[in-house]
């Protein structure tokens, strides 16, 4: 092992040191081509560092310091792979600071309210799915009393994980920890907008792990993340994106026949009853919508039924409540919110609220107030917006905006709004708020989505099965069972005894 790095607090200063860089067999090394691409903070719009331009021929020495590593580390009893998982998760935890500064400086996320958390929540997966080494278990089955039956759990070799800029360390610790337990090498393709914090993540990891076990590669869709998908001796693709990335990475996987996880969008329904506790569900709305990470969120609660007694009302607080959050520097503690994540995330929100103030009685509740430092002057800030008056066909509630704009849809019967809740392309995430328990286990049965809440809205734990339905993608995430079903192959054995 390696001289442990020391945390460096200064995000700045750091994003130099990590200028132009891959890791690599455990080294960080520039791209083949020694091309980068820049890194920019969007609170300021300035460059902050750069990133190494990753193409097929950094996909390539990756990949083969990887099926070189996943040999030894798969020979590697289950709960020693476990134990230097786990010791990745404690180095991390002695970097959250560093690195949530890092997270916040390249994507626009306030620390206090979000950076800070992710990279909290990025050390706590690799300490749970540590632990969980000793469960890579088998079966024996009743077959023959004469023959041993079994089934063996094996790593599928090779690992491609290809993750986005929204929760990027956090999205990268859910996919790399059980991979890694499981016995396979990763290589990670980072999102193009935030290549640093990932990086510097995994350089941490890198003093525990031995070399090419983990790899990660900074870079764009086409030229990097697609070689990844295609290269032969990649077993399997781990996804978070688009709908529309989702749909060419699986069809790429198609022609190699290997295995995907897709984590796509969602538009998630939040259904607050008559009877429900106002301010706790205005509570929710403001958590459910990620008001805090710029609604920047495939969960966020951006379709929300409220009964039409309460309509008003509801309606009243959510506001006050989002008005009264700060916009400012990322990196400012009393900053609530941050920015939009780079210049075309942020024309296509802009673009979404222009269609919402012209739909027909549609009205634009904006929130907050716009930085006034006048170095945030050219930052790529957005203020939140509540729209009312709209119906559930509108293009507003169908598609997914993944900005700080959320709708209210007023019902007044449960059959409908359930309907309603599910008349989308969408399944990932919903809520229902109610006091009423009948009410409440209906709804949490009738819910077309893979993760429903009640009277709460919280976001993915590395403990609770995640994935959604429909058009929100395929296979689970987080928990035992996406270690199990999602990075291994279950191998039958017999054992003839006589
Ligand atoms: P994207 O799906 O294009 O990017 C996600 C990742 O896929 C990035 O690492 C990207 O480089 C990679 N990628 C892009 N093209 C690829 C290809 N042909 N082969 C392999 N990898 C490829 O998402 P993007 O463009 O950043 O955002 C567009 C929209 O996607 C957002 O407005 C939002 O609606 C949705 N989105 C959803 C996320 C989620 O958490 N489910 C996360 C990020 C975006
Ligand atoms: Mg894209």
């Amino acid at each position: 092992m390696q001289n442990m790095l020391s945390p460096d607090l200064d995000p700045h200063r750091l994003a130099r040191t990590l200028a132009g860089r891959h890791l690599i067999d455990g080294a960080l090394v520039p791209a083949a081509s020694g091309r980068t691409f820049p890194v920019v903070n969007p609170a300021t719009r300035e460059q902050v560092s750069e990133a190494a331009f990753g193409e097929a021929a950094d996909v390539g020495a990756a990949v083969a310091a990887a099926v070189e590593a996943q040999k030894g580390w798969a020979r590697l009893p289950a709960r020693e792979r476990g134990k230097l998982v786990a010791e990745c998760g404690r180095r991390l935890t002695d970097h959250v600071e560093e690195l949530g500064r890092l997270v916040a400086l390249e994507t626009g996320k306030a620390l206090r309210t979000e950076s800070r958390v992710e990279a909290s929540v990025l050390a706590d997966a690799f300490v749970f799915y540590g632990g969980l080494a000793g469960e890579l278990k088998g079966e024996t089955v009743p077959f023959n009393p004469d023959m041993l039956t079994m089934t063996l759990r094996e790593p599928i070799g090779v690992v491609g994980a290809i993750i986005p800029w929204n929760v990027p360390m956090m999205l990268m610790a859910l996919k790399i920890a059980p991979a890694m337990v499981a016995g396979n090498a990763v290589v990670v393709k980072s999102a193009e907008e935030a290549p640093l914090a990932v990086l510097r993540a995994c350089q941490i990891m890198a003093q525990v792990l031995p070399p090419g076990v983990l790899n990660i590669l900074s870079g764009f869709g086409p030229e990097c993340g697609a070689p990844l998908v295609t290269h032969p001796k990649v077993g399997k693709i781990t996804f978070t994106g688009s709908v529309e990335t989702g749909k060419i990475v699986y069809k790429a996987a198609a022609e190699k026949l290997i295995p995907v996880t897709l984590e796509l969008g969602g538009k998630s329904p939040m259904i607050v009853m008559g009877d429900a506790d106002i301010g706790r569900a205005v509570g929710g709305a403001v958590a459910g919508m990620r008001f805090t990470r710029q609604g920047q969120s495939c969960t966020a609660a951006s379709r929300i039924f409220v009964h039409s007694s309460i309509h008003d009302d509801f309606v009243a607080r959510l506001k006050a409540k989002v008005d009264a959050m700060v916009m400012g520097d990322p990196l400012d503690e009393r900053t609530d919110i941050g920015t939009i994540i780079s210049d075309g995330q942020f024309e296509k929100v802009k673009s979404y609220i222009r269609i919402g103030e012209q739909l027909p009685g549609a009205k634009a509740n904006t929130c907050s107030a716009m930085p006034a430092d006048p170095k945030l002057a050219r930052g790529l800030f957005v203020q939140p917006v509540i729209f009312t008056g709209i119906g559930n066909d509108s293009r507003l509630a169908r598609a997914e905006i993944f900005g700080p704009v959320t709708c209210i849809i007023k019902f007044d019967e449960f059959d409908k709004v359930i309907s309603e809740a599910n008349d989308s392309e969408y399944g990932l995430a919903a809520t229902i708020w109610t006091r009423d328990l009948r009410t409440a286990l209906d709804a949490t049965r009738r819910l077309e989505a893979g993760f429903v809440q009640v009277n709460q809205n919280l976001v993915v734990q590395p403990n609770l099965s995640y994935g959604g339905v429909k058009q929100s993608g395929l296979g689970k995430e987080a928990s035992l069972e996406a270690m199990l079903e999602h990075f291994t192959h279950k191998k039958t054995v017999i054992i003839n005894m006589q």
